[in-house]
């Protein structure tokens, strides 16, 4: 039995129709579950940013998740494949009229992504303050909380609905399968055989 945390939404969608392919069975949440039963597999419904916890700490044993989160939480997991589903880019935004401008005392900054932030700007030499939110970033220039935002962008709707622009693209990203360390060594083969399945379906 192999228990797979899944990102709410598109991407959890799109893995589930990857299983039902490979082992020919309806995998298919009950309205408002969180967690389904079906042959060898347990599956956990998980916001995004919550699956490297479970898989971490071993309530998953595999996982799928967005590079984003991986490169922002630098979880201690193994990334074992690329799922090329969930494509998007993390990108920095600014009020469309305005260019990203690095020669200013303090560039404002809200995000969900830290660490990405920092690093990505710690390149360019500006003092940065960071705005931690946890959703509707591209809110925050238009209400003067932040200079630029740095946030994903999938279709660009968002940003363009707000007034907003791409200025930068920091990394592309896409949906990664991972693994629990302790589980890749006692249910290897199974983790094995379940990634060579995948990997001949994408
Ligand atoms: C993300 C992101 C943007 C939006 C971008 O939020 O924070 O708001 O999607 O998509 P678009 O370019 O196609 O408009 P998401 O819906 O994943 O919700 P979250 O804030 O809960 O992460």
């Amino acid at each position: 039995m192999l228990t797979v945390a899944l990102p709410k939404g598109r991407i959890a969608e799109e893995t589930l129709e990857i299983f039902r392919k490979i082992f020919k069975t309806p995998f298919l949440f009950e309205d408002r579950k969180l967690i389904m039963q079906e042959g060898d597999f347990k599956f956990l419904m998980v916001r995004n940013q919550d699956i490297p916890v479970y898989v971490m700490n071993g309530a998953a044993d595999i996982g799928v998740v967005g590079l984003d989160v991986l490169e922002e939480h630098k979880p201690d997991v193994l990334r074992l494949l690329d799922l090329k589903i969930g494509k998007c880019r993390v990108c920095v935004g600014v009020k469309e009229g305005e260019e990203l401008d690095y020669n200013v005392s303090e560039l404002k900054v809200a995000t969900k992504m830290a660490n990405i932030s920092r690093n990505y700007f710690s390149a360019k030499a500006t003092p940065l303050k960071i705005i931690k939110l946890y959703g509707s970033i591209e809110l925050a220039p238009l209400v003067g909380l932040s200079d630029v935002i740095v946030d994903v962008v999938e279709t660009g709707a968002t940003m363009k609905k707000n007034g907003l622009k791409v200025a930068e693209t920091i990394m592309h990203s896409s949906a990664h399968l991972i693994a629990n360390k302790n589980s890749f060594i006692i249910k290897k083969d199974e983790i094995i055989s379940l990634y060579e399945k995948i990997k001949t379906r994408i």
